[in-house]
């Protein structure tokens, strides 16, 4: 067989062509291999992530590779018509937008024990009704701890556990910190946030800079923060239950609706955009630019949130990426942890359908 393959290839010159035929999808696969990173040792890619959280946290198959413990919400976002000035993105005009969320706690142990001081998140997925969504993933923290995806590769690498003690070793995390400044002036500013009783009363930051570019074309960067309407409660506690923080969400959505206000605040010059440990000074400007209602809240398992990804640079026409270098990195990450999590097995979430009654609103 293969001698009459050899005789074919000889007689017709076959040799070259058949190189000329191999060589651009061999060309491909290595440019594809190079783009991803496989055949550069220790570049980061999507996959180092995935190690790392892996462990960190350890393996948790089915679930979210960070955030892993949370609950979807549903609602609406009714833009006020104040920040159209900004920027061009539809959902901004006085219209009302349905809207996919989750509230999350940040880390990828899908059991852990709630926690007043643990990071606490809001995801949504504003779709609003003619087109141009827009998905965010929001933290209850000022700033960032790191400024970009290999640092936060190394933070997380220093937290992970020693596999003879179960705790991470000190000296790591103190070696980390001594290369980076940066981490610890952005950790004391974490560390001196003021607590909140949970979910509901909780201010959520985008930590990452984006630009919002108007009618004109006028470009304007921008941060954001989703502000409650619920008065503050002061955190519950020791013993308040080791989902304490979700079952009052879920008591807290039973009883009515809840509200936040997408307050934008305009960067100022000189203002720091490529970097998330950098808090941005008070006293700029901010626009109140519409209202965020949710309604329901429902178990991940078999919920609408499930099967989303809350990838940051899904953005609306409008709405666009600065020179932050985390919001890309975060984008090829998230798609990474949706893949793997989408064709895992899983069991059951911590907060399960049996946790939410049928019937509410
Ligand atoms: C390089 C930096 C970062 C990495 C590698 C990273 C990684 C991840 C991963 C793997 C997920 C799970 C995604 C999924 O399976 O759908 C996630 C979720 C999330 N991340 Fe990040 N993240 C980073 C930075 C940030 C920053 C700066 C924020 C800012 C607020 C943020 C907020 C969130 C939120 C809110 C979620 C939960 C989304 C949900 O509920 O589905 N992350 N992150």
């Amino acid at each position: 067989m293969m001698a009459a393959i050899r005789e074919t290839l000889a007689e017709k010159g076959g040799w070259l062509r058949l190189a000329a035929v191999c060589a651009a999808p061999t060309l491909l696969v290595l440019a594809f291999a190079l783009a991803a990173g496989w055949l550069v040792p220790g570049r980061l890619t999507a996959g180092t992530f995935m190690r790392t959280f892996g462990l960190v946290d350890g393996p948790h198959p089915g679930f979210r590779r960070n955030h892993a413990k949370g609950v979807c919400v549903t609602g609406w976002f009714e833009g006020s018509g104040e920040a159209v000035s900004f920027s061009r993105a539809a959902l901004f005009t006085r219209s009302r937008s349905p809207v996919v969320g989750r509230f999350a706690l940040a880390g990828g142990m899908p059991f852990q024990d709630d926690e007043p001081e643990k990071v606490r998140s809001l995801a949504l997925w504003i779709m609003p009704v003619h087109g141009g969504e827009w998905r965010m993933g929001i933290n209850d923290i000022p700033v960032f701890p790191v400024r970009n995806a290999a640092d936060f590769n190394d933070f997380l690498l220093a937290s992970r556990p020693e596999p003879q003690t179960h705790r991470p070793d000190p000296s790591r995390m103190a070696a980390f910190l001594a290369r980076h400044p940066e981490t610890q002036q952005a950790l004391a500013l974490l560390k001196a946030r003021i607590l909140t009783s949970g979910f509901a009363d909780d201010t959520y930051n985008s930590l990452d800079s984006f630009a919002f570019i108007n009618g004109e074309g006028t470009i304007t960067p921008v941060r954001w923060a989703m502000v409650p309407e619920q008065a503050a409660r002061p955190p519950a506690g020791p013993g308040a239950g080791r989902d304490y923080l979700f079952h009052d969400l879920i008591e807290a959505l039973a009883h009515g609706p809840l509200r936040w206000h997408l307050v934008v605040t305009v960067g100022g010059a000189g203002d720091v955009t490529a970097d998330p440990t950098v808090a941005w000074p008070a006293g700029r400007r901010q626009v109140d630019a519409g209202i965020l209602t949710l309604v329901r809240a429902e178990s991940e398992d078999g919920g609408p949130c499930k099967g989303i990804t809350y990838d940051p640079l899904i953005l609306p026409e409008g709405i666009a990426p600065s020179d932050d270098p985390i919001p890309a990195a975060r984008s090829a990450v998230y798609a990474r942890s949706f893949v793997l999590r989408s064709g895992e097995p899983k069991t059951a979430s911590a907060i399960s359908r049996a946790d939410i009654r049928p019937g509410e609103p």
